[in-house]
């Protein structure tokens, strides 16, 4: 592994004042992780540098079409003061995995980890204090070469910035309110609905803008043939419990493979619920909660954590779920899984990366 240079900021930000209005991805760190691809020569010159502006040619490929990946990651405060990650070699197997469906490299996931480890060492005093605050971390990788030609680069970035945030919706864990969208697709079979690929994202933003004028916090997306069945929302898989019973959409090629939502699906078999993956109708789940056998149904994701889902609405149908109110089921797995990733249980998982 070629080694990490690391040139400091001679001057460091202002911190956040006020935990508790730190929102998501607004305010970022004083450094970031930067490595360079050339076909031929791989991955080199992996560096850590102030955090800068970059300066592209307008003919740059990704500004054109789109080849941009992402991953999201997060490292939290113990109690005791340490800092620690959760699962991130993870999140660099799936770059990978995106990365191949893109037509770009496959990562140097060594390297970017150890990228990652040094750069959260180096700003680790970014890492916040308050309870449901954690450094959120935004690695990246986008196409280089300078032409409009539609082929694949020759030449390409991956970057890491970090950014302290509190809950992902305003307004914490409180159930939020979700949009059916029975008419916009976000993602087909042999598509790159599984890949976190920029494209999936910027394809969201209009369903999820006509969502919230709405009042709406995110859309429901179905399944791109038929429109029949669940597939997840964006930024979050779903999951519905039925008691003890927790059931999901089955991964089918054009679902994000969460790992949020990976490591629920094992702690709940842990905890002792019954899991379920499979292919879901959204009629079904409608017919499910009015008849009351569907108890709960929340989202996850690394950004938004475990959210619940207090009300559905599908074309003419609203139909309030537990009342709006969280469940046993969604803040068991909530204390759970925020308990391993903040410290306080033990992680018998071996999922944590302990920093500091
Ligand atoms: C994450 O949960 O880390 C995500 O990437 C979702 C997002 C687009 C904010």
């Amino acid at each position: 592994m070629e080694p990490i240079t690391i040139t400091r900021a001679p001057v460091l930000k202002e911190k956040p004042q006020d935990e508790s209005k730190l929102g998501f991805g607004r305010i970022f760190t004083d450094h970031m992780f930067l490595m360079n691809y050339e076909e031929g020569r791989g991955w080199f010159n992996p560096r850590i540098v102030p955090y800068q502006d970059f300066h592209m040619d307008p003919a740059s490929v990704v500004l054109h079409y789109g080849q941009a990946i992402f991953e999201g990651t997060k490292c939290y405060r113990r109690e005791d003061g340490g800092i620690q990650l959760f699962r991130p070699e993870q999140n660099l197997a799936r770059m990978t995995r995106s990365a191949q469906r893109m037509c770009m490299p496959a990562l140097d996931e060594e390297t970017a980890l150890e990228g990652i480890r040094e750069l959260v060492l180096l700003d680790q005093d970014w890492v916040p204090h308050s309870p449901g605050t954690s450094l959120y971390i935004r690695p990246t990788m986008i196409s280089q070469d300078i032409h409009l030609g539609v082929h694949a680069s020759r030449t390409y970035l991956f970057f890491v910035i970090m950014s302290p945030v509190g809950s992902y919706y305003k307004d914490g864990l409180k159930p939020v309110g979700i949009y059916v969208e029975d008419n916009y697709v976000r993602a087909v079979r042999g598509g790159t609905g599984f890949t976190k690929c920029a494209g999936n994202y910027a394809a969201s933003i209009l369903a999820g803008d006509i969502a919230e004028k709405k009042g709406y916090s995110q859309v429901l997306w179905l399944d791109g043939v038929e429109q029949k069945y669940i597939e997840e929302v964006g930024s979050m898989n779903m999951l519905f419990a039925y008691g003890n019973r927790i059931v999901t959409p089955m991964l089918n090629g054009s679902i994000l493979p969460g790992i949020t939502r990976d490591s629920i699906l094992i702690l709940a078999r842990q905890l002792g619920y019954e899991v379920e993956e499979k292919r879901m109708a959204i009629a079904d789940v409608f017919d499910d909660i009015r008849s009351g056998a569907l108890t709960e149904a929340f989202g996850s994701g690394t950004a938004a954590v475990i959210s619940p889902v207090g009300e559905l609405c599908w074309g003419d149908q609203v139909l309030t779920i537990n009342n709006g109110e969280i469940g046993p089921v969604a803040s068991r797995l909530y204390e759970t899984l925020t308990g391993i990733q903040y410290g306080r249980i033990e992680d018998t998982n071996h999922w944590i990366i302990k920093l500091t």
